[in-house]
This record gives C-alpha cells, sequence and structure tokens, in this order.
C-alpha cells in the first residue's frame, strides 16, 4: 500500500488545474466518496495492525496534500472569476482632461472667425532671408528694426535671421500665387527684448492679407469690425488711429472698445475706453511690385495682430511670462470644448 501511496503522491505533484472545470474533476477524483482518498482508507481498515502506525500517518499525509492543492487553486480560481460587485450608483473616479494652451485657444477662434469670411492659412518659415523680413516689405535700409538691438540675426551679408514679423510670409504668399489673394498666416516671431510682464522675446501672431481687384480701405474697416464682433462680442466698437508702417499706405493702429467696461473707462484700459489690438493699412504699392504684382491692376490691404496681447485682453492675464512657463496651474485653467 505504501506504493500505492507513492505512486499518487507524485500523480497529485504533478496534477495540472487550470480552471474550475479541472479543479471539479480533481475532487472528483480525490476526494469525492468513490474517489482514490475514500477507497485507500477503505483499504486501510484492512491492513495488518503492525503497519497501521506508518501507513496511516503516510495516508494523512496525502489526504492533507489533496486538500490542500483543491483549497489553494479554489481561492485562486474562485477570486479571478469574481463577478463585480462594486456600487455602480457611486460618482465615477474623475477624469483628469488637458487643456488648450490660451495661445492656442485664441488662435484657433481668429481662424474660425475670418474662415467665415474666406481667409485660408498659409504658414511660412521662422527662420527667413533679409528680403522677406524687411526688403521685400518696404523697409528701408536704415529702418531700426533691422538693427542689432531688435532683430536675431542668424548669419550676417547676406543676412539671415528669426523674422520679427510675420508680415514675411506676405511676401512668400505674394511670390508664389496670383492674386485674389485672402489668406491669414499664424505664427510665432522673434525679438531681441529683455523679459519682462509686458515683452518678451518670442510671442506669435497672426498677419491677413488680402489682394485683389478694387480692395478698398472701407473692406479692410468691415473686416476688422467683422472680427472685432466674433472675438469680443456684438457690442464691440472699433476705433482706427493714423499711424505708419514701412508696408502699408495709408497705415492705422485698431483699438477695439474695452472688453470689462464696455467703452465707459476702467483700469484695464487706463480709463480710454479703448485696447489697441493690431495694425493695418492698404499694401503699399512698393510691397505688390516688389513680388512681381501690378499695383496698377490690383490693390489691397493687410493687417498683423499679436496672439498674447489678444489673449491678455480676453483672459485678463496682464504677465506675458505665464504664456511661456508652462506653469500647470495657469494653463489647466483654460478648458475648452476643442
Ligand atoms: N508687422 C507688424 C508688427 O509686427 C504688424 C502689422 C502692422 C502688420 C500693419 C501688418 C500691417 O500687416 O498692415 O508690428
Amino acid at each position: 500500500m505504501i506504493d500505492l501511496i507513492e505512486k499518487y503522491n507524485t500523480e497529485i505533484d504533478a496534477y495540472q488545474i487550470t480552471d474550475l472545470v479541472e479543479l471539479e474533476q480533481f475532487r472528483l477524483y480525490y476526494l469525492s466518496k468513490k474517489g482514490i482518498l475514500s477507497d485507500l482508507f477503505q483499504q486501510f481498515k484492512y491492513i495488518d495492525p503492525v503497519n497501521k502506525k506508518i501507513i496511516g500517518s503516510r495516508l494523512n499525509q496525502l489526504k492533507e496534500k489533496v486538500n490542500g492543492k483543491f483549497e489553494y487553486y479554489k481561492s485562486r480560481l474562485t477570486r479571478a472569476e469574481k463577478p463585480f460587485t462594486g456600487d455602480l450608483t457611486l460618482p465615477a473616479e474623475p477624469f483628469i482632461s488637458g487643456s488648450r494652451h490660451p495661445v492656442s485657444l485664441i488662435r484657433k477662434e481668429i481662424i474660425t472667425a475670418f474662415s467665415k469670411i474666406g481667409f485660408t492659412v498659409a504658414e511660412g518659415p521662422e527662420v527667413e532671408d533679409d528680403w522677406h523680413v524687411f526688403s521685400g516689405l518696404n523697409f528701408p535700409l536704415e529702418h531700426p528694426a533691422r538693427d542689432m538691438q531688435d532683430t536675431f540675426f542668424i548669419e550676417r551679408n547676406p543676412d539671415i535671421v528669426l523674422r520679427t514679423h510675420t508680415s514675411s510670409v506676405q511676401v512668400r504668399v505674394m511670390e508664389s500665387q496670383k492674386p485674389p489673394i485672402r489668406k491669414i498666416f499664424p505664427g510665432r516671431v522673434f525679438r531681441n527684448e529683455a523679459i519682462s510682464a509686458r515683452a518678451h522675446c518670442i510671442f506669435h501672431q497672426i498677419e491677413g492679407l488680402f489682394i485683389d481687384k478694387c480692395v478698398s480701405f472701407a473692406d479692410l474697416k468691415q473686416t476688422l469690425m467683422f472680427f472685432a464682433r466674433e472675438m469680443f462680442g456684438d457690442k464691440a466698437q472699433i476705433r482706427l488711429r493714423p499711424s505708419f508702417f514701412p508696408f502699408t499706405e495709408p497705415s492705422a493702429e485698431v483699438d477695439v472698445s474695452c472688453t470689462i467696461c464696455e467703452g465707459s473707462g476702467c483700469n484695464v484700459c487706463k480709463y480710454t475706453g479703448y485696447l489697441e489690438i493690431l495694425g493695418c493699412g492698404m499694401v503699399d504699392p512698393n510691397v505688390l511690385e516688389a513680388s512681381s504684382i501690378d499695383s496698377a491692376v490690383y490693390t489691397g490691404f493687410a493687417f498683423g495682430m499679436g496672439l498674447e496681447r489678444i489673449a491678455m485682453l480676453k483672459y485678463q492675464v496682464n504677465d506675458l511670462r505665464h504664456y511661456f512657463e508652462n506653469d500647470i496651474r495657469f494653463i489647466s485653467q483654460f478648458k475648452s470644448a476643442y
């Protein structure tokens, strides 16, 4: 009988149980009333009393082994198959979603506003030559914007620079496309300025360009009015002040009625009722001709605005540095649908 017990001992060690069906087969085979153990205990009754002690202890060890293996697999397999017992009425774990950077939000809003009146988007390089940033835009050679003070130079003679404005994309588009042109150019620009609450060496602009036959200053005003109302609400008013840019003539700076006090005066608009938002004008004929567009046939308008500036007005964030520091406490305040 000892041999028989040993045989089952090794058999049990090797027995593979991978699921509840196999566990039940194991139980029936070894532990049930007609199973191996009960058969062995039956035979044990007829053992010679001299051998009973030693065989009895072996038999008990075998029994413990079978029970142990059964209990072990029972708890392991039933735990895995346990049905869900949680409370489905409890509130869900909060899902932390990301948020867009405020400058991205403003960029998207501006693109959406202009796309409603037929403007499409184009982009140009951040590293540019002198022609596209300055000369092609009618900047005189001695203009201060070309100066070391303002421009980051990558190479000198011929000059390769980090673009100081997105007006450079105007030149690229005029060179490669025939009018009518109705486009906006969003992008990053660079100026050699000391970083403070009101200035940064990197910022973002959106430039606009519309060239066709018979484009007038009235078209420019209407376009800007439409834009201001899309961005700042139906009550927004605009005001144009004469200004100067080398690439537009006449030129203007555009103010929008203060978004906080609606024009009645507050400390955001410094009690003027207006906030400056962009520069604009009729494309200078020299600029058209420099890109081989016949200025006797075509006229156009252009405008350019800073995205951080518009974001500051819209979100009342008065320190430019917040836009570049990627502080999650700042960025996560700007949740949006897109
Ligand atoms: N490029 C100008 C700047 O960076 C902004 C600007 C002003 C763009 C007038 C224009 C414009 O197209 O007509 O300050």
